[in-house]
């Protein structure tokens, strides 16, 4: 199989991507000096835009791109960012695209507020537009999000996370955002129901899969290529597939002590045996392999739209996702 980049994914929507790019900086501009400076700041650094991309494809695999199309993009972009922005104050975490996070430059009362803002652009930009529909699944997204995470807190804490809750954190916290770019592409672009709920799978599918290989980075990633520091949810007692698979695998005596090591990550030396404990373990492996399935079952949603550029772009998304680097 031939791998593609992003650049060559989005060949089939790059001019729709432009407009998309113009409309999103100007969504976020502010007249407040500091909103303002911090938007610049955001609008310069180079997040991936899987999300718009979602959207966009996801209007173009079911019909046709449109102004309520590029509302919808922006909007999830938005919401996005306004995510990053509380998450890395939630995760203490200094570094987001390979820059400072908002946080590490301007503390956390600020960061949570302009957070706030971007939420709160986004949300108006669906009321002006009257895009109802969108609205409809988006606040559902944003509540689904803020369960995910609090829910992913209550674990960190304990410890004690199985793989049925790591899905449900991660179904709530990033899949059910890729499954309303999806949605809202579709919404947007086609008026068939079947087509909505393909796309919706589709969205829920590859959003899981776009998490466990996010988890997995932070594994075997390095500094450089994710733009966020290697072991940050190890440091953040945060148990995740590779090491929820690998704690599974040893006898309990061994567990235990690994977890000690867990409870004292701000021991660099924990942190680096934890990750050799995961190597060792085939957690990766594990990991992988699962990220493959949903692979696969975001590719079967597929087949009931009809053949063009966007579906074999979408597919190709989908190798992209559980392949990257970053
Ligand atoms: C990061 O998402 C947050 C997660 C849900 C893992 P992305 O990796 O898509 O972030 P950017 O926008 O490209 O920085
Ligand atoms: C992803 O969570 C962010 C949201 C879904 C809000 P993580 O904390 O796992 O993501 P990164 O690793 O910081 O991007
Ligand atoms: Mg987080
Ligand atoms: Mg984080």
């Amino acid at each position: 199989m031939i791998k593609k980049g992003l650049s060559e994914i989005s060949q089939p929507i790059e001019q729709e991507l432009d407009v998309f790019e113009e409309l999103f900086k100007k969504s976020i501009r502010s007249k407040v000096t500091l909103v303002d400076l911090i938007a610049r700041y955001i609008i310069r650094q180079k997040g991936k835009k899987i999300r718009p991309l979602l959207v966009l494809l996801s209007a173009k695999v079911a019909g046709t791109i449109n102004e309520r199309t590029y509302r919808g993009a922006v909007l999830v972009e938005l919401l996005h960012t306004a995510t990053l922005v509380h998450d890395d104050v939630v995760d203490n975490a200094d570094k987001r695209r390979g820059y400072w996070s908002i946080n590490a430059i301007f503390k956390n009362k600020i960061a949570v507020l302009m957070g706030d803002y971007l939420l709160s652009r986004g949300l108006m930009i669906a009321v002006e537009g009257k895009d109802y529909d969108f609205l409809e699944v988006i606040t559902r997204t944003v509540k689904r999000m803020s369960e995910g995470e609090l829910l992913q807190i209550r674990k960190t804490r304990k410890l004690d996370i199985d793989e049925q809750t790591y899905f449900q954190i991660i179904s709530d916290k990033t899949a059910s955002l890729l499954e309303t770019c999806c949605q809202i592409g579709s919404l947007s672009g086609s008026s068939n129901s079947e087509y909505h709920e393909a796309m919706r799978i589709f969205g829920e599918s590859i959003g899981i899969a776009f998490q466990i290989r996010d988890d997995i980075l932070d594994y075997e990633g390095s500094l450089s290529t994710i733009g966020k520091p290697v072991g940050g949810d190890i440091k953040e007692k945060k148990i995740t597939l590779p090491l929820i698979y690998s704690l599974n695998q040893v006898p309990k005596n061994e567990a235990d002590k690994i977890r000690k090591k867990i409870k004292d990550s701000s021991k660099k030396e924990n942190v680096k045996d934890i990750i050799e404990f995961v190597r060792r373990s085939n957690g990766i492996n594990y990991a992988l392999e699962t990220a493959h399935k949903y692979s696969l079952k975001a590719k079967e949603a597929l087949k009931i739209l009809p053949d063009s550029q966007s579906k074999i772009a979408l597919e190709a998304l989908v190798d992209f996702v559980i392949d990257r680097k970053n």
